[in-house]
């Protein structure tokens, strides 16, 4: 039998804010999940300008999620970060310590930041892999509890772009590609580091975004052209595999608007 890949789960919401409160909803519960289970909760966060929100609202003592978050028992990574230093303000680990760390719990050695300060992209992958192959000892991939993602409008994700090398990546955690489009080197989880999560949320609003949601979801088109399509199709051969992960897609009405009602 082939094996299927597992069937995303997928929910649509009126508006940013509730697409927002969804978000730390599910994350609480998966958080308080983990620890339960098995005393951590480890989190590899999204960058760019969605998670925003959903960072802020998790750290708002008035908002019913941050008491109820294990932060002390909480590890964050991120799941790529820009090239720049950690207070340049396109930084990923800038954005989530702004709206978020600063304002948790989160003890310090569990913020396993990304050294993009470091003059060669490439030394930066070696070191943040060294950091995952330490944390995840004896894996032969990183298993995130949640791997939080967002999706740009060519359906990229993290810093898995169209035509890039990394995603036919099958070794390395870690790739430090260089970005044509952008100009510029990223550091990124590479495409089978991602899909060996216990879940990969795609957090996705705006309807600059509703052609590449429905190109990923709906669409047939290979990862090369759609990199989002590479997360949980390597996995496909996993699905059969009571480890394989879960895939969750949150995303707003305008988002959605291109998907079929099915
Ligand atoms: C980054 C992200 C990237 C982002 C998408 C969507 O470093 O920018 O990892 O993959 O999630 O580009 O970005 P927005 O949320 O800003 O639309």
């Amino acid at each position: 039998m082939t094996a299927l890949a597992p069937t995303p789960r997928l929910a649509v919401l009126p508006d940013r804010r509730a697409l927002a409160a969804a978000a730390a909803s599910e994350i609480v519960e998966r958080a308080r999940a983990a620890v339960d289970h098995k005393g951590s909760f480890t989190w590899a966060l999204a960058g760019g300008g969605t998670p925003r929100d959903l960072y802020t609202l998790l750290a708002d003592p008035h908002a019913g999620f941050r008491g109820e978050m294990p932060w002390q028992q909480t590890h964050v990574f991120w799941g790529d970060e820009r090239h720049v230093l950690p207070d340049h303000p396109d930084s990923n680990f800038r954005m989530a310590r702004e709206a978020m760390l600063d304002a948790v719990p989160v003890p310090p050695h569990n913020i396993h930041r990304i050294p993009a300060e470091e003059a060669d992209a490439a030394r930066a992958a070696d070191l943040y892999e060294a950091e995952l192959r330490a944390f995840f000892a004896r894996e032969d991939w990183p298993r995130f509890d949640l791997v939080l993602l967002g999706l740009g409008a060519d359906a990229h994700t993290a810093s898995l772009f169209p035509g890039s090398p990394v995603l036919a990546e099958r070794v390395r955690w870690v790739a430090a590609p260089y970005v044509p489009a952008l100009a510029s080197f990223r550091i990124t989880l590479t495409p089978p580091a991602i899909d060996h999560a216990a879940a990969v949320l795609f957090l996705v609003a705006g309807d600059d975004k509703a052609a590449a949601v429905r190109a990923v979801i709906e669409g047939d088109e290979p990862p090369a052209l759609r990199p989002a399509r590479a997360i949980r199709t390597i996995s496909a051969t996993r699905a059969a595999d009571p480890n394989a992960g879960e895939l969750l897609w949150l995303i707003d009405h305008a988002a959605a608007r291109d998907l079929s009602k099915s």
